[in-house]
């Protein structure tokens, strides 16, 4: 079967928070992390038998979709039990979830900046702190600063809050990095909530994704891993993640911890992912195929202007573009008004000299994008 990204699908009529952003129609939304294209047929048709049912009540989470998320897991290395798995409304719910279940009132979290907003929102929603650490730009990899975490730690910090692969720097950690980090939590007794929902938008073959939960006994015992549909197969409208957490007592105090707060998951998203994972596999390897070309146009077209530098994502449709040498007050203003290519705001992740440009579009519309921005620099004085 062939899939057709290039298709332009007007999404304003659908309240889309991407294209709703920016009142002047010429900007080109570029910034909210999902993607411009359907979902396959393979999972469409599901849903569409599932709303000719017509009967939506409350709904159990189906026993199975964990054997499946398990069998898809066997294949990038993590053994689970399907009993280890928790269905939540999303992954910022686990995020959440996860700050109540690791900290109590005066405990804090640690967070490696920049970092999708939310995670700094998390430990303030329920009046835990935060403790920021700065990642470090390596020649256009995002890392972490082992030493500044090391320094930072304190018996106040009780959960280190990982994203692997780094939203929004693109970062897929290795072996040598994630073991390095789950060695520091072990010696302060930190718990992990590793958010790993960009895990299965791997765009460079070099790298390879590892569970924080496979390191060792550790980070096994210690964690609560954040999975999900929604990023892979662009189902954010219908909001589903897997809180997968091993240790018995954990799991059940994160279950606690989720009651009467977490939302309903609405049946649509129990059959769209047991659709996706079952049945989505062509399509997302042809979605890999039209990501990695379109990460390559993007890297050759931003880094023919001037002032800017992009190398990455080593996964995930999310560019991380470098534009310290552009000495602008604020990139993403001149990207929007000048170029008027609606990227996120470098600041709102923590660092006001890059900006997030979401690749996830069809090409004619990304190289129009990149024709702007480059635009837009050449005639800048
Ligand atoms: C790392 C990360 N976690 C969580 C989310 C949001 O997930 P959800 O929509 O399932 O709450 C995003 C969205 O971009 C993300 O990048």
């Amino acid at each position: 079967m062939s899939y057709n990204f290039d298709e332009i699908i007007e999404r304003k009529q659908t309240h889309s928070t991407k294209w709703l952003k920016f009142d002047d129609p010429e900007i080109i939304p570029m910034w909210v992390a999902d993607m411009d294209f359907s979902c396959p047929p393979e999972i469409l048709n599901p849903l569409h038998e599932r709303i000719d049912h017509g009967v939506f009540g409350y709904t159990e989470r189906p026993s199975h979709l964990a054997k499946i998320l398990r069998d898809r897991l066997e294949v990038t290395g993590w053994d689970i039990d399907p009993e280890w798995v928790t269905w939540i409304p999303g992954a910022v719910v686990g995020l959440n979830v996860s700050a109540r279940t690791f900290l109590n009132p005066g405990d804090m979290a640690m967070t490696p900046s920049p970092i999708y907003r939310p995670f700094t929102f998390a430990p303030s929603n329920m009046e835990r702190g935060m403790v920021k650490t700065h990642m470090k730009d390596v020649g256009g990899r995002i890392e972490l600063d082992f030493d500044s975490i090391e320094a930072l730690m304190s018996s106040d910090i009780k959960m280190f809050y990982f994203c692997n692969p780094h939203n929004p720097g693109g970062t897929v950690f290795s072996h040598e990095e994630i073991e390095r980090l789950v060695d520091i939590c072990a010696k302060h007794d930190v718990g992990i909530c590793s958010d790993e929902i960009h895990c299965d938008l791997l765009l460079d073959e070099k790298v390879k994704h590892i569970h924080t939960a496979i390191i060792n006994d550790y980070a096994r015992d210690n964690s609560v891993t954040l999975l999900g549909p929604c990023k892979t197969f662009n189902l954010a409208g219908l909001p589903i993640a897997a809180a997968v957490v091993p240790n018995p007592e954990l799991r059940a105090h994160f279950r606690r911890c989720m009651r009467g707060i977490a939302a309903h998951i609405s049946s649509l998203s129990f059959v769209a992912t047991e659709a996706a994972y079952l049945n989505g596999g062509e399509w997302h390897k042809a979605l890999i195929e039209y990501l990695k070309k379109n990460k390559q146009i993007l890297i050759e077209g931003i880094n023919e202007v001037e002032g800017l530098s992009l190398t990455g994502p080593e996964a995930s449709y999310l560019a991380w573009i470098d534009c310290r040498e552009a000495k602008l007050l604020s990139p993403s203003e001149f990207m929007i008004q000048q170029a008027k290519v609606g990227v996120h705001d470098g600041e709102w992740f923590g660092n006001k000299d890059y900006v997030r440009l979401n690749f996830g579009c069809p090409r004619s519309v990304l190289e129009d994008s990149i024709a702007r921005i480059q635009k837009a620099f050449s005639q800048r004085n």
